[in-house]
């Protein structure tokens, strides 16, 4: 998710969560092409984050095809090629979900990224451009027969954004339509609903998107509920607070590792967290001063500061749950 699972994040979800594949910010494959080195930065891999796929989007073959050798190169066990991102500056490149209504480029996107590439290569599609068509299962026996080693569908057509719920019927009408591994995504909160869908599509793998942001203990569950493990519940409030420090750190140190010129890596770091933040501690009763604190923060020690006084005041109604 852009501006979501950046290296830091994979790796605490990793860690919290346990095993699972997990995926780069998409990376443009054009941007790429004309500067490499900024594009490969989102790239950069970590061992303990393995198996990581590293996603790209396009609307050119040949230029695709190099930005994926780029991803074998940065040492990714799996490239994913976008098919289902809507937002107009996108598709107006005739990437992501537009590919959904040229059929032909997509087939031949896939194709070129396949022969580029040793690793197995992955399409991540919605349903269609509009309700009245259901494209993506003609498109998947297509990105199958030309190699492709999974799918994921996120059960919902481009036009609808996020709105309205993820109709996990098409999912299921999708696993008909091919033998690769299928993987479904859309509206997954909970264990419940992955050993749901699960159970409702017949898909072979569940992926998580919005629930697991600054959330990796929501990961934690669902991974625990899917294996039949007793569900490992909420963490501490202390335990938010560490893990979110723990994020803002590794950002800052990915800022010193990859410098902006003149902006200082801490308080570009900062800013780029100001969305996640707040929402390690959404669940906090009382919290909604300091979420606006933190979405307004231009340093770690102001963020700190903020966590710290929101324990204080957290602490008195923490010594009468124990009493
Ligand atoms: C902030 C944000 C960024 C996203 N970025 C990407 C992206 O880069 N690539 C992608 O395939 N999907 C992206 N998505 C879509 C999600 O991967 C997922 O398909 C969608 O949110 C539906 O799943 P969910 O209901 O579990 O959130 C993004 C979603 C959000 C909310």
């Amino acid at each position: 998710m852009e501006d979501v699972t950046s290296a830091p994040f994979r790796r605490i979800c990793k860690r919290i969560a346990g095993p699972g594949l997990v995926f780069t910010e998409f990376v443009s494959a054009m941007a790429h092409h004309h500067n490499p080195r900024r594009a490969i930065e989102k790239m950069k891999l970590y061992d303990d984050e393995r198996p990581v796929g590293i996603q790209i989007f396009g609307g050119d073959p040949n230029v695709m095809a190099e930005a994926a050798r780029t991803c074998e190169e940065m040492g990714a066990d799996l490239v994913d090629i976008n098919m289902g991102c809507w937002v107009p500056k996108v598709c107006r490149t005739g990437a992501g979900a537009a590919l959904l209504k040229d059929p032909d480029l997509a087939v031949r996107i896939v194709r070129s990224v396949v022969r580029a590439v040793g690793v197995p290569v992955s399409v991540k599609v919605r349903a269609g451009w509009t309700w009245d068509l259901f494209a993506a299962p003609d498109l998947a026996r297509r990105f199958q027969d030309e190699g492709a080693a999974m799918v994921t569908l996120h059960a919902r057509f481009a036009k609808q954004g996020f709105e309205g719920q993820a109709n996990w019927r098409l999912i299921e009408a999708m696993r008909k339509a091919i033998q690769i591994p299928l993987v479904g995504n859309g509206d997954v909160k909970s264990a419940q609903d992955a050993l749901r869908m699960f159970r409702e599509t017949g898909c072979d793998g569940v992926m998580v998107g919005r629930a697991a942001i600054s959330n990796p203990w929501r990961l934690r569950s669902i991974v625990a509920g899917v294996k039949g493990d007793p569900d490992p519940g909420e963490p501490s409030f202390d335990e938010r607070c560490e893990v979110a420090l723990e994020h803002l750190r590794a950002m800052i140190e990915e800022q010193r590792q990859a410098p902006r010129g003149r902006f200082d890596p801490e308080i570009v770091a900062v800013r780029k967290m100001r969305g996640l933040l707040p929402l390690y501690i959404k669940c906090v009763p009382g919290s909604a001063k300091a979420r606006l604190a933190l979405s307004r923060a231009e340093s770690y020690k102001e963020v700190a500061e903020i966590l710290g006084r929101l324990r204080e005041e957290q602490e008195p109604s923490a010594d009468a749950v124990a009493r």
